[in-house]
């Protein structure tokens, strides 16, 4: 129950190496959200990016080619709004207020802080700790009420919900006397939109690990870059076990790489593992890669070759991030002066910014 409009966010980080993963776990869903009734909006997060250190040219690219990716997957930048993280003032100033609502056992408990820092962790960047604050900040300068994502980030939407929580709690005067109490506090308690047979993709390499654009090996992963005769050659490649596909899901149990390569068919063809099995149940490796290789290049060659059309005119790309930036923070400075009031702060009264 919850007194919020719909509203849907999401984002990736301009990183490189946007892979299958990030395709079937995330962009693709996030394409098909837009049917729902609701604004979307999908940001690419450049300043999650520099958590880790990037090359400035590379990351500009980067950011481009994340946006080319958005676009080439079929998000219409009219009705959603795309657009770049450091555009937009609010996610920062409201990540500072949530640093001052979340509490450090909670961040301590970040799985992902703990895989990316290694054993250095000391000389992990703060920024890098702080990282699921700066995404509950981008979640809810927007009040977003649905975030599809992939497996990898649950733990992230679970640390969003408490500091909305949190928040709506230790303000909860404030906000009824401020006139904000949407009958449920300040912010929604976001819901995480996680599934669909995609939703954790793992390496080509290795069915116990996920894929991933820091994997060393190139072959664990299918770029969204890669053309036609690379896609082939690397699932020709993935690894397997000897035994033929099963008929039924519950046979794919103990079998990664054979789990792995039927989630990524079913996401690539819009269908679930049971109607997969249906059709290729019985199969030997060998003749099920060929449909795989078929599929996946049908679904992704054009894909990759739109990315590649559309990078290499960056003002148009530029301009719909320009365009973005101003619509998100249309939504996002109300939420911000609100916040301003709600927490106590002395804010200017009329804003200097026409939005
Ligand atoms: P990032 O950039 O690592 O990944 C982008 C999206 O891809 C999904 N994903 C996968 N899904 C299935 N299988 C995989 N192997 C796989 N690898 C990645 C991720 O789950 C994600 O949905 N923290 C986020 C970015 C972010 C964000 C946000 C997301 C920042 N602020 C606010 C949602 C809302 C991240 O690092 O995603």
């Amino acid at each position: 129950m919850t007194a919020f409009k719909e509203l849907v966010f999401s984002g990736v980080q301009p990183t490189g190496n946007l892979h299958l993963g990030n395709y079937l776990g995330a962009i693709k869903r996030f394409v098909d959200m837009q049917a729902r009734d609701a604004q979307c909006l999908y940001c690419v997060v450049d300043m999650h990016a520099i958590t880790l250190w990037q090359d400035p040219a590379a990351l500009r690219g980067q950011i481009r080619e994340v946006t080319a990716a958005f676009l080439a997957a079929g998000i219409d930048p009219k009705r959603s709004i795309v657009f770049n993280q450091s555009q937009v003032p609010q996610h920062a100033e409201l990540a500072w207020v949530f640093n001052c609502v979340a509490r450090l056992g909670w961040l301590n408990r970040m799985t992902q802080f703990k895989d990316k820092a290694g054993k250095d962790r000391e000389n992990a960047s703060i920024g890098l700790y702080d990282y699921p604050v700066l995404m509950a900040a981008d979640i809810l300068a927007y009040r977003a009420t649905h975030v599809p994502v992939g497996e990898d980030q649950k733990q992230h939407l679970e640390l969003t919900r408490d500091i909305a929580q949190k928040f709506n709690n230790d303000f909860s005067e404030s906000i009824a006397a401020h006139g904000h109490d949407e009958g449920a506090g300040f912010f929604p308690i976001t819901e995480p939109l996680i599934g669909g047979p995609a939703a954790r993709v793992m390496s080509l390499r290795d069915g116990t690990k996920k894929m991933s654009k820091s994997d060393a090996s190139d072959n664990s992963r299918i770029n969204l870059t890669d053309d036609a005769d690379t896609i082939a050659a690397k699932v020709r490649k993935a690894k397997t076990d000897p035994d033929a596909l099963p008929s039924e899901v519950a046979g794919l149990a103990g079998r990664p790489e054979a789990d792995n390569l039927v989630g990524i068919f079913a996401a690539l063809k819009d269908v679930t593992r049971e109607d997969v099995l249906r059709d290729h149940g019985g199969a030997q490796f060998s003749a099920f890669k060929g449909a795989l290789v078929e599929l996946a290049v049908e679904t992704l060659a054009p894909l990759g070759a739109e990315m590649k059309r559309l990078v290499s005119d960056p003002s148009e790309i530029d301009a719909i991030l320009a365009d973005g930036a101003e619509r998100a923070e249309a939504i996002a400075a109300p939420t911000l002066d609100a916040v301003k009031d709600i927490v106590g702060f002395v804010r200017r009264g009329p804003r200097l910014r026409a939005v």
